[in-house]
């Protein structure tokens, strides 16, 4: 079954608490927690003070999407604030095989990340050491943007690139996904999306069954 992963980049933080008990309660799969330096991205999200505040309310799954330069400096941390999977950038790691073990030494499960204008290609070598790959369908920095279509290329090569392994990683895509194109997204071979911006607009529960109901039919 494919899977769902809000991004709490949309929520409303006066109310965070709650908004994350109703997708607990839509049934869906990951929460996708977006951090940003202000350096490897142009805005500044939040880090390891509200995912541990969050963590003491909920079980759901911790997809955390680091957004920042040497992730390899943190990855402890973010393990030990609940961080259930933790995704970095291959754009911004300079040893991207010691961030990778790192992650995995603290126990959480690894994704490795690249932005839309990176060759699939470079994930070739890594994808054997993966537990998920994130695929950028916008350019990372900012919700709310416009789905780039040549993901739907980069999602069938990468797709045959992790067909030949007996256990291959996740692909979880991320920007710009809506109930319009959410299910063209999944029949290209994303296992995992990303949705924030039409996830928080309007009636939060109605689009999260909308959603719910694509990733279940697919
Ligand atoms: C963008 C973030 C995304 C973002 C997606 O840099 O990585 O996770 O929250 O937002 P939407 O769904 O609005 O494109
Ligand atoms: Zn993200």
């Amino acid at each position: 079954m494919k899977k769902l992963s809000p991004s709490i980049l949309s929520a409303d933080f006066n109310i965070l608490g709650s908004q994350i008990e109703t997708i607990r309660q839509s049934g869906a799969d990951y929460l996708h927690i977006d951090v940003m330096d202000g350096a490897f991205v142009k805005s500044i999200s939040y880090g390891m003070p509200l995912i541990k505040s969050i963590r003491k309310n909920t079980d759901l799954f911790f997809d955390v999407h680091l957004m920042i330069n040497e992730p390899i400096r943190y990855i402890r941390e973010f393990a030990e604030c609940g961080a259930d999977l933790i995704n970095v950038h291959y754009e911004a790691c300079s040893d991207i095989t010691s961030t990778l073990e790192e992650i995995r030494k603290t126990g959480v499960k690894a994704g490795l990340t690249i932005k839309p204008g990176t060759d699939v290609s470079v994930l070739k070598e890594f994808i054997d050491k993966v537990d998920l790959i994130l695929l950028m369908s916008v350019e990372p920095g900012f919700g709310g943007q416009k789905f780039i279509e040549s993901t739907y290329t980069r999602l069938a090569l990468l797709k045959a690139m992790v067909s030949c392994l007996d256990n291959p990683p996740e692909i979880e895509v991320d920007g710009g996904i809506n109930l319009l194109n959410a299910k063209k997204v999944l029949d290209a071979g994303a296992d995992v999306i990303v949705a924030g911006s039409s996830i928080f607009k309007g009636d939060l529960k109605e689009n999260l069954d909308a959603f719910m109901n694509i990733c279940r039919s697919v």
